[in-house]
C-alpha cells in the first residue's frame, strides 16, 4: 500500500508518525511511503533521511497524499484537516471520537475509515500496536523528570562530605502504564516512593517496582471494566482525598496520573491539601488535559500556589518527540503489517483490495470508529444521538 505521512499542525505536536528506520522496514515489506516535507524535523528526523530510506518526500501535503491508501498521523487538528484527504483512504491518527463528533462528522462525510490510536482494545495481541501505552510509558517518565528538575531537592539520598542528604519522597497516585513508568523512573533516581491505585492488582505492580503501596479502605469498588477504573461516588471521592492528603502533605514530589475512562479526571488533591503541603514540594498532574486530579492545577501552565510548584504541561510525549515518535512508528508499523492484505496463494489471482478491513477481528472492530460513510463505535453514536449498530462496533 501507498503510505502518506503528514507533517502535524497542532501547536506544540513535535512527534512525526513514522521515523525513517521504520519507513526503511515498510519499503522492504513492500509499501511505498511519501512524507510531507519537514514532517520528521522538530523530532530529529530530516528529509534527507527520509530519501535515504526510500521514501519519497513531497514538498505539501497535497503532494504527499497523492494516491495515498493508508494516511499516518499523530493527531488531527480539528475537521478542516479532514477535508483535504482523499474520499475512503485509511487514516491511522488519536481522533478521541467522543469528544470531537466534528472530526467524526467529517471523516463520514468523506467516506474515510479511520482508525483511532485512543481506540485499540487493550488485549495482548494488540500490545504492539498500542499507542496510549507507548505515549504514557513516555509521559510517566517525563513527569518523574519534571519533578525532579522543578524540585530543590535531590531524589537519591547523598552522603557527601558537605553533609548528609535525606531522599526525596514522592507519591504516585494512579498506577496505571504512566505511573508504573513513573515508579521506576523516580526509583532509578534514588528516591522513596509511595504510589496509590484505586485498583487492587496496580497496587501490587507498583511494590513489584520498589514502592510502598498507600492502602485506603473504601466502602465501595473502584474497579472497572476491562482493567480500567471507575468513578467512585462523591462520598467516596471525599475520604479518598481526605486519606491521601495525609501522604501528600509529607512528600516533597506527588505524581498524578489518574484517569477515569470518558469522564472527567478524578478530583484527588483539593486547594486545602496542597496550601498543607512543604513549602517548595511539586504536584505533576498527568491528567490536566482531561481538568487535572489536583484543584489548583491550570492546564498547559507551570504556577506556583501556597509555595508549590504545580506543573501542568500537556502533551508530553510532544516534549520526548525523538523516541516518542520511535515507540510511535513501531505501533504503526505493527498496524500497518495488520491490515496488510495476505498475498495471494499459488495459483490465485491478486486482489485489487490495499488495505484489509477484517471487521470480523477484535483488533480492525475496535479501532475503526468510522467506515464507509457510518460510524462504527458505539460510544460516539450516542454522543452523535445516532441509533445503536445493529452490529459490530465497539465500546
Ligand atoms: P488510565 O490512563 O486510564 O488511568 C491511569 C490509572 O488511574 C489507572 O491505573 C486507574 O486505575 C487509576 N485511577 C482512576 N481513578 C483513580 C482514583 N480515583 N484514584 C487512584 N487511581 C485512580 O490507565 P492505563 O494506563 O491506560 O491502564 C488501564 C488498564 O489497561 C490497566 O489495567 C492496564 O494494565 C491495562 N492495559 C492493558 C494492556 C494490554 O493488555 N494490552 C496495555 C496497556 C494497559
Amino acid at each position: 500500500m501507498q503510505i502518506a505521512v503528514l507533517r502535524e499542525t497542532r501547536e506544540g505536536e513535535t512527534r512525526v508518525g513514522l521515523i525513517p528506520e521504520v519507513v526503511s522496514r515498510l519499503i522492504r515489506a513492500d509499501h511505498s511511503v511519501v512524507v510531507e516535507s519537514g514532517a520528521g524535523v522538530a523530532a530529529g528526523f530530516l528529509d534527507a533521511a527520509y530519501e535515504k530510506a526510500g521514501a519519497t518526500v513531497a514538498t505539501d501535503a497535497a503532494g504527499a497524499l497523492d494516491g495515498a491508501d493508508l494516511v499516518v498521523r499523530i493527531q488531527v487538528d480539528g475537521p478542516d484537516e479532514i477535508a483535504p484527504l482523499p474520499e475512503g483512504v485509511t487514516l491511522v491518527s488519536f481522533i478521541w471520537p467522543v469528544t470531537n463528533t466534528d472530526v467524526v462528522k467529517a471523516l463520514v462525510d468523506k467516506k474515510i475509515s479511520a482508525f483511532a490510536m485512543d481506540c485499540v482494545p487493550r488485549i495482548t495481541r494488540a500490545q504492539s500496536m498500542d499507542a496510549l501505552s507507548s505515549m504514557s510509558t513516555v509521559a510517566g517518565y517525563r513527569a518523574a523528570l519534571f519533578g525532579a528538575q522543578h524540585l530543590g531537592k535531590f531524589f537519591p539520598m547523598l552522603m557527601t562530605a558537605a553533609g548528609t542528604i535525606p531522599p526525596g519522597r514522592v507519591v504516585v497516585i494512579g498506577v496505571g502504564v504512566a505511573g508504573l513508568q513513573a515508579i521506576a523512573t523516580c526509583r532509578r533516581l534514588g528516591a522513596i516512593v509511595e504510589a496509590y491505585d484505586i485498583r487492587a492488582e496496580a497496587r501490587e505492580q507498583a511494590k513489584s517496582l520498589g514502592a510502598d503501596a498507600i492502602e485506603v479502605e473504601l466502602e465501595e469498588s473502584g474497579e472497572g471494566e476491562g482493567g480500567y477504573a471507575k468513578e467512585l461516588s462523591e462520598a467516596g471521592k471525599q475520604k479518598l482525598a481526605e486519606k491521601l492528603a495525609e501522604r501528600i502533605k509529607i512528600a516533597d514530589c506527588v505524581i498524578t496520573t489518574a484517569l477515569v475512562p470518558g469522564r472527567p479526571a478524578p478530583r484527588l488533591i483539593e486547594a486545602a491539601t496542597v496550601e498543607q503541603m512543604k513549602p517548595g514540594a511539586v504536584i505533576v498532574d498527568l491528567a490536566a488535559e482531561t481538568g487535572g486530579n489536583c484543584e489548583l492545577t491550570e492546564p498547559g501552565q507551570v504556577v506556583t500556589k501556597h509555595n508549590v510548584t504545580i506543573v501542568g504541561t500537556l502533551n508530553l510525549p510532544a516534549t520526548m518527540p525523538t523516541d516518542a515518535s520511535r515507540m510511535y512508528s513501531k505501533n504503526i508499523e505493527e498496524i500497518v503489517r495488520h491490515l496488510t492484505p495476505d498475498a495471494p496463494g499459488e495459483g490465485e489471482a491478486p486482489s485489487d483490495e490495499k488495505v484489509h478491513l477484517d471487521f470480523e477481528d477484535e483488533i480492525t472492530d475496535g479501532s475503526f470508529v468510522a467506515h464507509a460513510g457510518d460510524v462504527r463505535h458505539a460510544a460516539t453514536r450516542e454522543a452523535m444521538g445516532l441509533e445503536p449498530l445493529a452490529t459490530g462496533g465497539d465500546a
